[in-house]
C-alpha cells in the first residue's frame, strides 16, 4: 500500500507529465508558490469553472456575474480590514535565515504530539487484538493523558496569544517549546512581527505621484463596492446574489502542498445579500447547497466534511468550512460565511455613499445582510485531480494509471482514433471529427498503435474513445470505449452526438 506522501508525488509529478501544472518561470529554476496551467489543466480549471457559474449564475434567476478589476482604490482595502488586520506573525531563524510563521512552528510541534498519541494508541490496538477499546485507553492510559493536557495547555496558549495580538506571548512560547528551527537546528529565534498578507504596488508614472495600491486578496470586495450599481442597473430585489470568479493574490509565508497554498490563486465568490435577522436561513441554506454542487459531480460524500468555526473573525456571526480529503488529509476547500453588513457598514462609512436597499415589502430601508460562498478554483482542481488519480492492475499482468475525472470536467470529452493510418480511415475519422467538434473538445490521434493510444486518454481522463476501423467504412459504425469500464460498444456514428450529449448533461 502506498503511503499518502508517495501519492501526492506521483499527482504531481502526473501533473506535469501530462501538461496539466507547470512550476511558473520553471527554465529560471521556477517561482515559489506561482503555478501554470498547462494544455490540459486550462480546460479542466476552465471545466470547473464553468460548472461552477453555470450553477451559481445560469441556475439561479437571483444571482447575476460580474467581473471587477484586480486593483481597486487603496481605501477599500483600509474598510474591508485588510490593511490593518490581514497579517500573520512570522519569526526568523537567525542562524538559517529562514522565515516561518510563528504559529505554524506551534502547530508543527502539537501535530508531533498527536503523532505520538496515534503511536501509542497503534501499538496498544496491536497488543490488545480485538478486545481493545480506543476511547477508554485513550482516556486512561497516563502517558497518552499526558500528551493530551500537554497539546490543551499549548493550544490555550497560542490561541490566547493570538487573539490578543500578544506576540511576546508567542515567541516565549516557542522558547518554551524548545523548537529549532529545522534548517540550521537552532534556537536562535527573532522577535514575533506582524506580516500583512497584501502584494503592493505603485500606480502613477513618477514615483513622486505614485500611489500605493493592493493587488486584490480576495475578488469579494469587487463585488461589495459593485453592489450599488449592480442592484440598481438588474432591479434585483433581496434576496439576490452576485457572483464573480477571479485572480487572488497573497504573500503567504510558508507556500506548500503544490497548488494547495499559492501566491496568486482563482477564486469562485458569490455574495448573497439578503434581510437582517434572514442572515443565518439563508446561510443553512447555501452550506446545503454548495454540498450539494461538490456531490452532483458524482465524488463519494466521504470525502467532503463540514468544519463549523467555533472562533468566528469579527465581521462574521456563523461560519463553516467545506473541507476535503485531500491526500495530506482533510483541508478546507470552501467556506461559507456569514458576513453580517459588516463589508456594505464599512465601505458606507468610508466612501460616504449609502449602501442601503429600499425593501418594498418591509416598507424600511437596510444595509443588507451578506451570506458568502467563497472556494478556491485551484483548490478544486487539486482535489479533482487527486480523487481522480488511479493506478489500476489489468487482466493481462500490466498496469494502467488513469484520471477517472467527472466527464463533464475532463479536459477533452472524445479521442477519435482512426484505427490504423491508412486504407481511408483517417479521412473517415476527420469526417466524424467535424460532426462533433463545435458540440464537444475532441481529440484526434492517429500516431501509435491504439492500446498505446487507449492509455494516453486514460492517462489525462478523456472519458470516451471513439474508434474508426474498416466496418466504420462499411456501415458508418464505430467502437465508442468507456474509460472506467473499458468496455467497447458498436454505435451509429451519426447517433454519436446524442449519445454523448446525453452522458455529458450536467447535474448542477
Ligand atoms: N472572501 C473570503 C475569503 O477569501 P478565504 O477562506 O480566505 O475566504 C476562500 O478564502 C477560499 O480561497 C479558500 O477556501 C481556498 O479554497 C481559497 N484560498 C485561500 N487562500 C488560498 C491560497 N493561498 N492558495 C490557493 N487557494 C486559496
Amino acid at each position: 500500500m502506498i503511503n499518502q506522501e508517495d501519492f501526492f508525488k506521483k499527482i504531481v509529478a502526473h501533473a506535469k507529465e501530462y501538461g496539466f501544472v507547470f512550476q511558473s518561470s520553471e527554465i529560471y529554476d521556477g517561482l515559489s508558490a506561482v503555478y501554470d496551467y498547462g494544455q490540459n489543466g486550462v480546460e479542466l480549471k476552465n471545466n470547473i469553472r464553468n460548472y461552477w457559474w453555470k450553477s451559481m449564475v445560469q441556475m439561479h434567476e437571483n444571482i447575476v456575474g460580474l467581473d471587477a478589476a484586480i486593483f481597486m482604490h487603496p481605501t477599500t482595502w483600509k474598510a474591508s480590514g485588510h490593511v490593518d488586520a490581514f497579517n500573520d506573525p512570522l519569526i526568523d531563524n537567525k542562524d538559517s535565515k529562514k522565515r516561518y510563521r510563528a504559529d505554524v512552528l506551534v502547530e508543527d510541534h502539537l501535530a508531533k504530539i498527536e503523532g505520538k498519541i496515534n503511536k501509542e494508541v497503534d501499538k496498544a490496538a496491536k497488543r490488545f487484538g480485538e478486545s481493545f477499546d480506543k476511547e477508554q485507553f485513550i482516556s486512561t492510559n497516563p502517558r497518552v493523558v499526558e500528551y493530551l493536557a500537554q497539546s490543551e495547555t499549548i493550544r490555550k496558549r497560542l490561541y490566547g496569544a493570538m487573539d490578543t495580538n500578544n506576540l511576546n506571548e508567542i515567541k516565549t512560547l516557542i522558547e518554551d517549546l524548545e523548537i529549532v528551527c529545522p534548517i540550521s537546528g537552532s534556537r536562535n529565534w527573532t522577535d514575533v512581527r506582524q506580516f500583512n498578507l497584501m502584494f503592493s504596488t505603485q500606480m502613477g508614472a513618477t514615483s513622486e505621484g505614485a500611489n500605493q495600491i493592493f493587488l486584490r486578496p480576495e475578488t469579494a470586495q469587487g463585488i461589495f463596492v459593485n453592489y450599488l450599481n449592480v442592484q440598481k442597473t438588474s432591479r434585483m430585489k433581496i434576496p439576490f446574489g452576485i457572483a464573480q470568479t477571479g485572480k487572488a493574490f497573497r504573500n503567504e509565508i510558508i507556500a506548500r502542498q503544490f497548488i494547495f497554498r499559492m501566491r496568486e490563486f482563482e477564486q469562485m465568490e458569490m455574495q448573497f445579500f439578503v434581510r437582517p435577522g434572514e442572515e443565518i436561513k439563508w446561510y443553512d441554506y447555501w452550506k446545503k447547497e454548495r454540498i450539494r454542487w461538490h456531490l452532483s459531480l458524482g465524488i463519494p460524500e466521504e470525502k467532503y466534511r463540514f468544519h463549523d468555526h467555533e472562533k468566528l473573525a469579527h465581521y462574521a456571526n456563523a461560519a463553516a468550512d467545506i473541507e476535503f480529503d485531500f491526500p495530506f488529509g482533510f483541508k478546507e476547500l470552501e467556506g461559507i460565511h456569514s458576513r453580517t453588513d459588516f463589508d456594505l457598514g464599512a465601505h458606507q462609512q468610508h466612501s460616504g455613499k449609502k449602501m442601503q436597499y429600499f425593501d418594498p415589502e418591509l416598507n424600511e430601508s437596510y444595509v443588507p445582510y451578506v451570506v458568502e460562498t467563497s472556494i478556491g478554483l485551484d483548490r478544486m482542481f487539486l482535489a479533482m485531480l487527486s480523487n481522480a488519480y488511479q493506478e489500476e492492475a489489468l487482466e493481462d499482468g500490466s498496469t494502467r494509471v488513469v484520471l477517472k475525472l467527472p466527464a463533464i470536467l475532463a479536459p477533452y470529452k472524445i479521442a477519435i482514433l482512426p484505427l490504423m493510418k491508412k486504407d481511408g480511415l483517417p479521412d473517415k475519422a476527420r469526417e466524424i471529427l467535424a460532426q462533433l467538434q463545435p458540440d464537444f473538445m475532441c481529440h484526434f490521434e492517429e500516431k501509435d498503435a491504439i492500446g498505446k493510444r487507449y492509455r494516453r486518454h486514460d492517462a489525462i481522463g478523456t472519458p470516451y474513445c471513439v474508434t474508426v476501423d474498416h466496418q466504420t467504412l462499411e456501415d458508418n459504425t464505430v467502437t465508442l470505449r468507456d474509460r472506467d469500464s473499458m468496455q467497447q460498444e458498436r454505435v451509429d456514428a451519426g447517433a454519436l452526438r446524442k449519445i454523448i450529449a446525453d452522458k455529458l448533461r450536467p447535474v448542477v
